[in-house]
Protein backbone atom coordinates (compact mmCIF):
# COMPACT_ATOMS: atom_id res chain seq x y z
CA UNK A 1 0.00 0.00 0.00
CA UNK A 2 2.84 2.57 1.44
CA UNK A 3 4.82 1.56 -1.81
CA UNK A 4 1.65 2.22 -3.97
CA UNK A 5 1.06 5.44 -2.27
CA UNK A 6 4.97 6.62 -3.00
CA UNK A 7 4.56 5.48 -7.02
CA UNK A 8 1.21 7.51 -7.01
CA UNK A 9 3.27 10.77 -5.80
CA UNK A 10 6.17 10.08 -7.78
CA UNK A 11 4.00 9.21 -10.71
CA UNK A 12 2.33 12.87 -10.15
CA UNK A 13 5.29 14.68 -9.74
CA UNK A 14 6.88 13.30 -12.95
CA UNK A 15 3.81 14.77 -14.50
CA UNK A 16 4.19 17.80 -13.01
CA UNK A 17 8.10 18.47 -13.87
CA UNK A 18 6.98 16.91 -17.60
CA UNK A 19 4.63 19.96 -18.23
CA UNK A 20 6.29 22.76 -17.11
CA UNK A 21 8.32 24.52 -19.91
CA UNK A 22 11.39 25.65 -19.71
CA UNK A 23 13.10 24.97 -22.48
CA UNK A 24 13.94 27.60 -25.31
CA UNK A 25 10.70 27.46 -27.89
CA UNK A 26 11.81 27.32 -31.20
CA UNK A 27 11.03 30.44 -33.35
CA UNK A 28 7.80 32.02 -33.78
CA UNK A 29 6.22 28.87 -32.43
CA UNK A 30 2.37 28.85 -31.13
CA UNK A 31 1.31 27.71 -27.87
CA UNK A 32 -2.40 26.60 -27.56
CA UNK A 33 -3.43 28.75 -25.29
CA UNK A 34 -3.12 32.66 -26.24
CA UNK A 35 -3.25 35.71 -23.68
CA UNK A 36 -5.85 37.53 -25.62
CA UNK A 37 -7.98 34.94 -26.23
CA UNK A 38 -8.05 33.08 -23.43
CA UNK A 39 -11.20 33.21 -21.40
CA UNK A 40 -10.51 34.76 -18.08
CA UNK A 41 -7.23 36.55 -19.47
CA UNK A 42 -9.27 38.15 -22.39
CA UNK A 43 -11.48 40.12 -19.64
CA UNK A 44 -8.59 40.85 -17.53
CA UNK A 45 -6.90 42.57 -21.10
CA UNK A 46 -10.09 44.47 -21.15
CA UNK A 47 -9.47 46.12 -17.86
CA UNK A 48 -6.01 47.08 -18.44
CA UNK A 49 -7.11 48.78 -22.06
CA UNK A 50 -9.69 50.48 -20.21
CA UNK A 51 -6.86 52.07 -17.72
CA UNK A 52 -6.02 55.22 -18.86
CA UNK A 53 -3.39 55.56 -16.21
CA UNK A 54 -1.68 52.77 -16.96
CA UNK A 55 0.75 51.34 -20.44
CA UNK A 56 -0.83 47.77 -20.56
CA UNK A 57 -2.35 46.46 -22.87
CA UNK A 58 -3.17 49.96 -23.79
CA UNK A 59 -1.12 53.47 -23.95
CA UNK A 60 -2.32 56.22 -21.38
CA UNK A 61 -4.83 58.66 -22.36
CA UNK A 62 -1.97 61.21 -23.50
CA UNK A 63 -0.23 59.10 -26.04
CA UNK A 64 -3.54 57.86 -27.41
CA UNK A 65 -4.31 61.55 -27.79
CA UNK A 66 -0.54 62.19 -29.47
CA UNK A 67 -0.48 58.88 -31.85
CA UNK A 68 -4.11 59.82 -32.81
CA UNK A 69 -3.07 63.42 -33.59
CA UNK A 70 0.28 62.01 -35.54
CA UNK A 71 -2.29 59.38 -37.63
CA UNK A 72 -5.07 62.39 -38.38
CA UNK A 73 -1.69 64.94 -39.91
CA UNK A 74 -0.49 62.23 -41.98
CA UNK A 75 -3.77 60.87 -43.41
CA UNK A 76 -6.59 62.54 -45.84
CA UNK A 77 -9.42 63.55 -43.72
CA UNK A 78 -12.62 61.10 -43.82
CA UNK A 79 -11.89 58.11 -45.45
CA UNK A 80 -11.68 54.35 -44.89
CA UNK A 81 -9.59 53.39 -41.83
CA UNK A 82 -8.84 49.77 -40.87
CA UNK A 83 -7.63 49.42 -37.41
CA UNK A 84 -5.76 45.88 -37.20
CA UNK A 85 -5.71 44.81 -33.17
CA UNK A 86 -8.39 47.70 -32.41
CA UNK A 87 -8.95 46.48 -28.38
CA UNK A 88 -12.05 47.98 -27.00
CA UNK A 89 -12.06 50.65 -29.76
CA UNK A 90 -9.92 53.63 -27.99
CA UNK A 91 -8.97 54.85 -31.57
CA UNK A 92 -11.27 53.40 -33.80
CA UNK A 93 -14.00 55.89 -31.82
CA UNK A 94 -11.80 59.29 -32.17
CA UNK A 95 -11.21 58.29 -36.01
CA UNK A 96 -15.19 57.65 -36.28
CA UNK A 97 -15.55 61.04 -34.14
CA UNK A 98 -13.29 62.91 -36.73
CA UNK A 99 -15.54 61.50 -39.86
CA UNK A 100 -13.81 58.64 -41.32
CA UNK A 101 -15.55 55.51 -41.84
CA UNK A 102 -14.07 53.12 -39.37
CA UNK A 103 -13.36 49.35 -39.58
CA UNK A 104 -11.80 47.65 -36.41
CA UNK A 105 -10.89 44.36 -35.94
CA UNK A 106 -9.50 42.08 -33.00
CA UNK A 107 -9.84 38.40 -31.98
CA UNK A 108 -10.58 39.60 -27.95
CA UNK A 109 -14.14 39.09 -27.66
CA UNK A 110 -14.68 40.72 -24.72
CA UNK A 111 -12.81 44.13 -26.23
CA UNK A 112 -15.01 43.57 -28.87
CA UNK A 113 -18.41 42.78 -27.21
CA UNK A 114 -17.61 45.92 -25.19
CA UNK A 115 -16.51 48.02 -28.24
CA UNK A 116 -19.88 47.41 -30.18
CA UNK A 117 -21.47 48.62 -27.28
CA UNK A 118 -20.14 51.82 -26.93
CA UNK A 119 -20.43 52.75 -30.64
CA UNK A 120 -22.95 50.73 -33.49
CA UNK A 121 -21.78 52.92 -35.59
CA UNK A 122 -18.80 51.59 -35.88
CA UNK A 123 -18.09 47.90 -38.12
CA UNK A 124 -16.56 45.93 -35.76
CA UNK A 125 -15.11 42.07 -36.59
CA UNK A 126 -14.12 39.41 -34.14
CA UNK A 127 -11.52 37.69 -35.94
CA UNK A 128 -8.02 36.92 -36.70
CA UNK A 129 -6.67 39.46 -39.18
CA UNK A 130 -4.18 36.87 -40.06
CA UNK A 131 -6.54 33.93 -40.58
CA UNK A 132 -9.34 36.14 -41.96
CA UNK A 133 -8.53 39.74 -43.30
CA UNK A 134 -11.40 41.86 -43.54
CA UNK A 135 -12.53 42.19 -47.54
CA UNK A 136 -12.84 45.43 -47.81
CA UNK A 137 -11.02 48.63 -49.87
CA UNK A 138 -9.28 51.17 -46.81
CA UNK A 139 -7.10 54.44 -47.32
CA UNK A 140 -5.57 53.89 -44.08
CA UNK A 141 -4.30 50.67 -42.12
CA UNK A 142 -3.17 51.22 -38.86
CA UNK A 143 -1.91 48.89 -35.81
CA UNK A 144 -1.16 50.42 -32.76
CA UNK A 145 1.33 48.76 -30.17
CA UNK A 146 3.67 47.09 -31.76
CA UNK A 147 1.98 43.91 -32.59
CA UNK A 148 3.90 44.23 -35.58
CA UNK A 149 6.24 42.06 -33.54
CA UNK A 150 3.97 39.54 -31.93
CA UNK A 151 4.02 37.06 -35.06
CA UNK A 152 6.45 35.13 -37.31
CA UNK A 153 8.29 36.73 -40.33
CA UNK A 154 6.18 34.72 -42.53
CA UNK A 155 2.97 35.75 -40.83
CA UNK A 156 3.80 38.85 -40.81
CA UNK A 157 4.86 38.93 -45.08
CA UNK A 158 1.37 37.71 -45.15
CA UNK A 159 -0.51 39.91 -43.35
CA UNK A 160 1.51 42.77 -44.76
CA UNK A 161 0.85 41.67 -48.57
CA UNK A 162 -2.99 41.69 -47.56
CA UNK A 163 -2.69 44.83 -45.59
CA UNK A 164 -1.16 46.25 -49.26
CA UNK A 165 -3.83 45.17 -51.33
CA UNK A 166 -6.26 46.31 -48.93
CA UNK A 167 -5.04 49.72 -49.67
CA UNK A 168 -6.59 52.25 -52.14
CA UNK A 169 -3.77 54.26 -54.48
CA UNK A 170 -2.02 56.66 -51.94
CA UNK A 171 -3.36 54.49 -48.94
CA UNK A 172 -1.04 54.41 -46.19
CA UNK A 173 -0.24 52.13 -43.22
CA UNK A 174 0.80 53.69 -40.05
CA UNK A 175 2.29 51.05 -37.04
CA UNK A 176 4.74 51.39 -34.39
CA UNK A 177 7.54 49.00 -33.64
CA UNK A 178 9.98 48.10 -30.89
CA UNK A 179 13.88 49.09 -32.10
CA UNK A 180 16.84 47.38 -30.91
CA UNK A 181 16.79 49.40 -27.63
CA UNK A 182 14.71 46.67 -26.54
CA UNK A 183 17.48 44.59 -25.75
CA UNK A 184 19.01 46.53 -22.51
CA UNK A 185 15.13 46.85 -21.33
CA UNK A 186 14.21 43.28 -21.61
CA UNK A 187 17.13 41.74 -18.86
CA UNK A 188 15.55 39.50 -16.20
CA UNK A 189 15.11 36.01 -17.55
CA UNK A 190 13.27 34.55 -15.10
CA UNK A 191 10.41 36.03 -12.68
CA UNK A 192 7.59 34.53 -11.18
CA UNK A 193 4.00 35.27 -9.14
CA UNK A 194 2.25 33.60 -6.70
CA UNK A 195 -1.41 34.99 -6.26
CA UNK A 196 -2.64 32.88 -3.46
CA UNK A 197 -6.58 34.40 -3.92
CA UNK A 198 -5.92 34.68 -7.99
CA UNK A 199 -5.26 37.81 -9.67
CA UNK A 200 -4.63 38.95 -13.28
CA UNK A 201 -4.28 35.12 -14.83
CA UNK A 202 -6.33 33.17 -12.69
CA UNK A 203 -9.75 34.35 -10.60
CA UNK A 204 -8.35 30.64 -8.33
CA UNK A 205 -4.82 30.65 -6.90
CA UNK A 206 -1.94 30.66 -9.32
CA UNK A 207 2.10 30.59 -9.97
CA UNK A 208 3.12 32.30 -12.45
CA UNK A 209 6.89 30.89 -13.80
CA UNK A 210 8.23 33.29 -16.51
CA UNK A 211 10.98 33.15 -18.75
CA UNK A 212 12.57 35.41 -21.37
CA UNK A 213 14.57 34.31 -24.69
CA UNK A 214 16.54 35.56 -26.80
CA UNK A 215 17.27 35.32 -30.35
CA UNK A 216 19.89 37.89 -31.34
CA UNK A 217 20.41 36.20 -35.12
CA UNK A 218 16.77 37.07 -35.36
CA UNK A 219 15.93 39.66 -33.13
CA UNK A 220 13.45 38.61 -31.37
CA UNK A 221 12.80 37.59 -28.02
CA UNK A 222 10.20 35.41 -26.54
CA UNK A 223 8.42 35.35 -23.45
CA UNK A 224 7.31 31.93 -21.95
CA UNK A 225 4.42 31.44 -19.25
CA UNK A 226 3.98 28.93 -17.45
CA UNK A 227 0.84 29.11 -15.72
CA UNK A 228 -0.16 27.13 -12.62
CA UNK A 229 -3.78 27.16 -11.32
CA UNK A 230 -6.41 24.09 -11.13
CA UNK A 231 -4.33 21.53 -11.03
CA UNK A 232 -3.64 22.25 -14.62
CA UNK A 233 -0.41 24.19 -16.38
CA UNK A 234 -1.33 26.55 -19.33
CA UNK A 235 1.59 27.34 -21.53
CA UNK A 236 1.84 30.90 -23.47
CA UNK A 237 4.78 32.25 -25.71
CA UNK A 238 4.72 36.17 -26.15
CA UNK A 239 7.08 37.08 -28.67
CA UNK A 240 8.33 40.76 -29.57
CA UNK A 241 10.60 41.27 -32.49
CA UNK A 242 12.60 44.02 -32.96
CA UNK A 243 14.03 46.47 -36.15
CA UNK A 244 16.22 49.23 -37.03
CA UNK A 245 14.97 51.36 -39.50
CA UNK A 246 16.62 49.86 -42.38
CA UNK A 247 15.42 46.41 -42.04
CA UNK A 248 11.50 47.35 -41.70
CA UNK A 249 11.62 49.71 -44.59
CA UNK A 250 13.32 46.76 -46.67
CA UNK A 251 10.55 44.23 -45.48
CA UNK A 252 7.81 47.14 -46.58
CA UNK A 253 9.54 48.02 -50.20
CA UNK A 254 9.80 43.91 -50.78
CA UNK A 255 5.76 43.80 -50.59
CA UNK A 256 5.29 47.01 -52.48
CA UNK A 257 5.44 49.95 -50.77
CA UNK A 258 7.09 53.10 -52.66
CA UNK A 259 7.54 55.82 -49.53
CA UNK A 260 8.23 55.00 -46.09
CA UNK A 261 9.09 57.58 -43.47
CA UNK A 262 10.21 56.52 -39.74
CA UNK A 263 8.88 58.48 -36.87
CA UNK A 264 10.52 59.29 -33.31
CA UNK A 265 9.21 60.12 -29.67
CA UNK A 266 5.75 60.44 -30.26
CA UNK A 267 3.88 59.20 -27.74
CA UNK A 268 4.56 59.75 -23.72
CA UNK A 269 7.29 57.93 -21.56
CA UNK A 270 5.89 54.48 -20.78
CA UNK A 271 5.55 52.49 -17.84
CA UNK A 272 4.97 48.91 -19.41
CA UNK A 273 7.16 48.48 -22.37
CA UNK A 274 10.67 50.05 -23.32
CA UNK A 275 9.20 53.58 -24.71
CA UNK A 276 11.29 53.48 -27.64
CA UNK A 277 9.19 52.16 -29.86
CA UNK A 278 9.05 54.25 -33.62
CA UNK A 279 6.25 55.09 -35.80
CA UNK A 280 6.47 53.73 -39.46
CA UNK A 281 4.51 55.49 -42.70
CA UNK A 282 4.60 53.08 -45.44
CA UNK A 283 2.78 54.93 -48.52
CA UNK A 284 1.06 52.33 -51.26
CA UNK A 285 1.92 54.60 -54.51
C1 LIG B 1 -1.34 45.57 -27.30
S1 LIG B 1 -3.03 45.45 -27.70
C2 LIG B 1 -3.29 46.98 -28.53
C3 LIG B 1 -4.75 47.33 -28.72
C4 LIG B 1 -4.98 48.66 -29.43
N1 LIG B 1 -4.33 48.71 -30.71
C5 LIG B 1 -4.51 49.80 -28.56
O1 LIG B 1 -3.38 50.26 -28.70
O2 LIG B 1 -5.31 50.22 -27.72
C6 LIG B 1 -3.04 44.28 -29.04
C7 LIG B 1 -4.42 43.94 -29.56
O3 LIG B 1 -4.29 43.17 -30.77
C8 LIG B 1 -5.17 42.06 -30.71
N2 LIG B 1 -4.60 41.03 -31.58
C9 LIG B 1 -3.38 40.47 -31.49
N3 LIG B 1 -3.18 39.60 -32.49
C10 LIG B 1 -4.33 39.58 -33.23
C11 LIG B 1 -4.75 38.87 -34.39
N4 LIG B 1 -3.95 37.99 -34.99
N5 LIG B 1 -6.00 39.12 -34.88
C12 LIG B 1 -6.82 40.00 -34.26
N6 LIG B 1 -6.47 40.70 -33.16
C13 LIG B 1 -5.24 40.50 -32.65
C14 LIG B 1 -5.26 41.72 -29.24
O4 LIG B 1 -6.43 41.02 -28.93
C15 LIG B 1 -5.23 43.10 -28.60
O5 LIG B 1 -6.51 43.65 -28.47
Amino acid sequence: MKTLAILIIFASLQYSIMIIKDKKPDLFEKTECNIWTDPYIQKQMLKEHLNFSSDAASRKKESIQKITDFILKNTCAGGNLLDLGCGPGLYTSIFHDKGYTVTGIDFNKASIEYAKQENQDINYILGDYIESYPEDKFDTAIMIYCDFGTFSDADRDKLLRDIFHSLSKGGKFIFDIFTEELTQSKQVPKDWDYAPTGGFWSENEYLLLVQTFHYPENKAFAEQYNLLSDDKVKHFVVWNRYYNEQEITEVLKTVGFGNVTIHKNITNTNNFTSGNEIFVVAEKD
